[in-house]
């Protein structure tokens, strides 16, 4: 089986980029974010503060996550038996994901998870710890990054595209708190491992991207 991990910061394209090349390739595309953003839907409704490591952990063995793919190949994220897809995209959503993610106990609810999926099939993963911890042997990984300004001023465009009102001071401001937040945790922090081949996409293209890293798949499969 083959793995390709891809991590990087909030809005460096992972998402974009990792459905793109599991097209060209006929692999499964894992988008390991949307679980945490999941559990932090969850616990969002349950009105749980974030910080509650305690309530959080005694709840993690309750909340069950699955994902499931759409008849056109889309991934979508089942919360205990609920499809959940259209409500963890909010900006809300991913601060507590991005909170809660930091739990150890919510971390492992959904590591095997993670792992199992890659035993079974070719798959592309992105996240922030995929290489590092999900698939320490991966075929090939990615840390994909770019400047907190680029990062922004994509989510900025493509929220106005969905006539979303935003701000882009604000939204650079949330980028560079995620960013802190993912990096600075104890547990499986974002960070690029070793073996990784480091991509800075601020000035390229989506396209730039996905032939780089497709690239990089052929010289090693
Ligand atoms: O990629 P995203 O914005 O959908 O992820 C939401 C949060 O989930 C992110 O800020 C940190 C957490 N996360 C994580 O800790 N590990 C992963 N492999 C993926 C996401």
């Amino acid at each position: 089986m083959y793995s390709i991990a891809i991590d990087g910061p909030a809005g460096a394209g992972k998402s974009t980029i990792a459905k793109e090349i599991a097209k060209r390739l006929g692999f499964i595309y894992v988008d390991t974010g949307a679980m945490y953003r999941a559990m932090g839907l969850c616990f969002l409704r349950k009105g749980i503060d974030g910080h509650d490591r305690e309530t959080i952990a005694d709840l993690c063995p309750s909340i069950r996550v699955d994902l499931s793919y759409d008849g056109e190949g889309r991934q979508q994220v089942i919360l205990n038996g609920e499809n959940v897809t259209p409500f963890i995209r909010q900006e809300e959503v991913g601060q507590m994901a991005s909170v809660t993610s930091a739990i150890p106990e919510v971390r492992a609810a959904l590591l095997d998870l993670q792992r199992n999926m890659a035993l079974t099939s070719d798959i592309i993963m992105d996240g922030r710890d995929i290489g590092t911890h999900v698939l320490p042997d991966a075929t090939l990984k990615i840390y994909l990054t770019a400047s907190p300004g680029v990062r922004a001023r994509r989510r900025y465009d493509e929220l106005c595209e969905k006539g979303i009102p935003c701000d882009l001071n604000r939204i650079e401001e949330d980028i560079i708190k995620r960013d802190q937040q993912d990096m600075t945790r104890e547990i499986a922090p974002l960070k690029q491992a070793e073996d990784a081949i480091l991509l800075d996409s601020s000035d390229m293209s989506i396209q730039e991207v996905v032939s780089a890293i497709l690239e990089e798949f052929e010289k090693i499969r």
